[in-house]
Formats: C-alpha cells, structure tokens, sequence
C-alpha cells in the first residue's frame, strides 16, 4: 500500500507539502498540487485515518449514546443518526450506556483519544461536572439534562395531556399512569401531563401512579400490582410503548380484555406497538425526524462552533389503534 512518502517521491516534493495539500492548510503552488493530486492518483493512495485525525484534531466521526439499545425506540431514532452523518461523509459509532455514569465517562474519554467530532447524546444521568469533560460539540436528543446545550425533543407534557384527555374522552373515570424514570425529564414532564388533567376541576378524577422505568418487564410487574389493587382502573397511560405492552400483557395474565374492560394508550410511536396484539393506541413521537434534525445540528455545530443554542420540540400526535375503545360501544 502505498505510502506518504511515496506520494511525495512521485510528486517530487517533500511529505510535508504533501501533507499541506492532503489537509488543505497552508500555501502550495498550483503547479506543485497538480502534481501532488497526480502522484495521489497514480498510486492509489488513501491517507490514513488515524494520522488525519491526529493532524487535524478531526476523525470525521460522530457517537450516538442510548440509555438501552434493547427498546426499540431507540435503533429507530440511530438508523436517522447514521443516515444524515453519512450522507455527511462521517462516520457513525453507537454506544449503549445503560444509563450509567461509569460507562458514559468510559465512552466519552475513549471516543475523545480517538478525536471523535462531537456526540449525540440521550441521558438522564449525565452530571453538568461530567460534561465539562466533553470539549467537542454536543447535541442532548430526547431527554434534557443541561440547560446549556443545544437540544432536540417532544413535547412531552402536552402529549400527556392529549393521552389522558383521550381516554377520559372515551368514558374512562380510573385511569393509571405508568411513569418512566423520575430522573428523565420525558418522564417527569409526561407524569405532570396526566396529573394536571385528572386533578383538573373539570374532572376531578382519582390519580394512580406507578414508575415502570421505561421498560417492558417493571410495567408488566407494576401494571399487575395497579390492576389487581385497584380492580376498578378502565384505563392505562403508560410513558412509552414497550410499558403499554408490558401493562396490555399484565391484563392478559388477569383475564382483563384489552378494549373491552381497559383502554390503553402509551407514548413514542415504535413499530413494535402496531405490530402487538392487540395493535397499541400511542402518541407517536416523530422518532426519524427527531434523530435526523440532532444529526443536522451536530454537524452545523462542528463547522460552526460559536452558533447559538438551539432547542428545537416536536409535537407528537395522537394514533389510535386497537387497545382503545369507547366505553359506551362496549355493551354494543
Ligand atoms: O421508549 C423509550 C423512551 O425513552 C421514549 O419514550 C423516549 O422518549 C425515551 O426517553
């Protein structure tokens, strides 16, 4: 494989003034390029990554960090990622990191040896002293933990709203919410949405709550300790789709029908949830957009670092599916 060197033996120039042209920094003669892009051609030389990256303080090279690869919610927002860093011409590394600390620090120090040129990052546990420790540009996606980064989400607290509406808009009276992780601004703000409309005067309604921390297997065991203490409960609205499930397969295991005794809806809009049974009802995040905008940002940020923060909210919108129904077409 061919080497500098060999470029600039060819070229007949030194390796610096070929490396002048390869980074376009400094002056070269037309001429002098000319027969350095020549010497390039003939050769097939490819300039080797690591030594770009360390010359420029730039890999071309962008990280998305997820809480949890397992929940689907999010590959379908990292395929938008990748998309628009590729057509970016960069390329794209993905980190699940649990939600831990340990493994974000982990992550973010091995990525910046490596000259990584900024990071997309979905957290709840980021500290403000961890993010000092970040000096490339960084986008906070779907969740905020820092009010001085550029971010891109939903509106959370209005979608909660929109949900519990709904199924008080069907008959529902006891309605349950499952939350996410208190510590995640999505979830807080989807828990203030379904209390302020039951404690609302124009309804009144009782309120049950319990944390499902965004995953499939503590909603089915929340949502089946709801159910069975408060028999009463004719629908559910869980902070995500994967707990929607989780809480329709709860009902299941006790007998109850999903319409038919309890309406649930959930929140984010994954694949997942049309393909359940039955089909879950959702307020469907617009998860491509969401990721491809973060992707968009990063890059205006890499090329331009003094731009302003940005924080952009996406509106989520009702879909209504099969674990729904209107109370009064139930004895139909
Ligand atoms: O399903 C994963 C959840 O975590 C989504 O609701 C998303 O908004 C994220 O924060």
């Amino acid at each position: 494989m061919a080497t500098i060197k060999d470029v600039a033996k060819v070229a007949g120039v030194s390796v610096a003034t070929v490396s002048r042209v390869l980074n376009s920094n400094g002056y070269v003669n037309v001429d002098t390029k000319k027969r350095v892009d020549q010497a390039i051609e003939q050769l097939n030389y490819r300039p080797n990554d690591v030594a770009r990256a360390l010359f420029k303080g730039r890999s071309k090279m962008i990280a998305l960090f997820v809480p949890d690869i397992m929940n689907p919610f999010f590959p379908e927002l990292a395929r938008a990622v990748e998309d628009i860093t590729n057509k970016n011409d960069y390329t794209f590394v993905l980190c699940n990191t649990d939600d831990n600390l340990e493994k974000v620090l982990t992550y973010m120090d091995a990525l910046q040896q490596k000259s990584v040129d900024g990071i997309i990052i979905v957290s709840s546990t980021i500290t403000a002293e961890s993010l000092k420790r970040i000096n490339v540009p960084v986008i906070a996606l779907d969740r905020i933990f820092s009010s001085e980064l550029s971010t891109v989400t939903v509106d959370n607290y209005q979608g909660a709203r929109k949900a519990t509406e709904y199924l008080i808009g069907l008959g529902c009276q006891r309605i349950a919410h499952i939350s996410g992780p208190i510590n995640a601004s999505n979830a807080k703000n989807r828990l203030q949405g379904y209390l302020d409309i039951v404690s609302d005067e124009d309804w009144f309604l009782p309120s049950y709550v319990a944390s499902g921390s965004f995953n499939l297997q503590k909603a089915k065991d929340v949502a089946t300790e709801l159910l069975m203490n408060h028999p009463e409960l004719d629908g559910i609205f869980a902070a995500n789709d994967v707990m929607g499930i989780g809480a329709m397969k709860a009902a299941e295991s006790l007998g109850i029908h999903v319409p038919n005794d309890l309406s649930v809806i959930a929140f984010d809009g994954i694949t997942m949830g049309e393909m359940a049974t039955p089909s879950l009802t959702t307020m469907e995040q617009p998860i491509y957009d969401m990721g491809a905008r973060a992707a968009e940002m990063l890059i205006e940020q890499i090329n331009d670092q003094k731009l302003s923060r940005k924080n952009e909210a996406f509106s989520v919108q009702l879909v209504e599916r099969q674990s729904t129904k209107r109370k009064r077409d139930m004895n139909e």
